[in-house]
């Protein structure tokens, strides 16, 4: 896709699951990379078979570090053409199963840490008159889901919030797309402690990035991921609420 070649593009999250498969397409189609995570080591590891790519690690859970690692791009003279606000988690059971330090963490990682960075970020873009962002989302934010209470409305908030800015931005030349997967084979799952195999037929991060850069790339402002994973979410729009509650209540019940 010569679309991404030469363009510098920032990947949080890029250590692992679906931000790792960005970078490796993207580093495919020749894009200059710019990777983030916590994982220093395997960042440094990844870089190696990345033609110039910059490793700069830090953790998205203090609100900090999304200043800092602008100011750090803006220090080694690069320009981002793309933002991709993937870094993000989750975790399993209900509310207080796991303590509210680890729902403030999510708060700040999926939410807070991707509106400080597209803030910053876009305050260049607008001012070169293009640009784009990919917020990764989740078929998680088209309704609440018991289980996932914190994390569902998190990716809401993506959701919402990438359509808006796209709509706000779109005519100055910037493309906002908000990815929405399902269920994929990362290590989300663990992350999350949820046990494996327990919601349904999971993607592959490889067609899930593939399917989101060709979405960006047409300047879509929403992509969701498989087609039953579409299903899903559209069928909330017809469907009485209680009844996707409780549909959602039970598949999470057995992760
Ligand atoms: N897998 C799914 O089923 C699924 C479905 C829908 C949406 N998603 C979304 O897809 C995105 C990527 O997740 P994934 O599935 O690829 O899971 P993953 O394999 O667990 O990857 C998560 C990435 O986020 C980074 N990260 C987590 N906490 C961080 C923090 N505090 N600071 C900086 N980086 C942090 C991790 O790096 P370090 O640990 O090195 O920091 C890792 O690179 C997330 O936003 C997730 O919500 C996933």
């Amino acid at each position: 896709m010569n679309f991404y070649q030469n363009k510098t593009i920032l990947i949080t999250g890029a250590s692992s699951g679906i931000g790792l498969e960005f970078a490796n397409q993207l580093n495919e189609f020749g894009a200059k990379l710019i990777i983030t995570a916590r994982n220093k080591d395997k960042l440094n590891e990844l870089a190696e078979n990345y033609q110039g790519a910059t490793v700069i690690p830090g953790d998205l859970s203090d609100k900090t570090f999304p200043s800092q690692l602008y100011n750090e791009i803006q220090s080694k003279g690069l320009d981002v053409d793309i933002l991709i606000n993937n870094a993000g988690f989750g975790s399993i059971g209900k509310l207080l199963k796991s303590d509210l330090e680890t729902y403030e963490s999510m708060v700040q990682v999926n939410i807070t840490a991707l509106t400080q960075l597209s803030h910053l970020f876009i305050t260049d873009m607008a001012a070169k008159g293009k640009g784009g962002i990919i917020n990764v989302a989740s078929v998680a934010a088209f309704q609440p889901v018991p289980y996932m209470n914190v994390y569902s409305a998190t990716k809401a908030y993506v959701k919402s919030f990438s359509l808006a800015l796209h709509e706000e931005y779109s005519k100055k030349g910037i493309v906002v797309t908000a990815v929405c997967p399902g269920y994929t084979k990362t290590n989300f799952q663990n992350a999350a402690k949820m046990s494996s195999d327990a919601v349904g037929i999971k993607m592959l991060p490889k067609d899930v990035v593939w399917q989101s850069l060709i979405a960006h790339k047409k300047g879509k402002n929403l992509v969701i991921n498989g087609f039953i994973n579409k299903i899903m979410a559209h069928s909330n729009r017809f469907l009485p609420s209680f009844l996707t509650l409780a549909v959602a209540r039970n598949l999470m019940k057995k992760a």
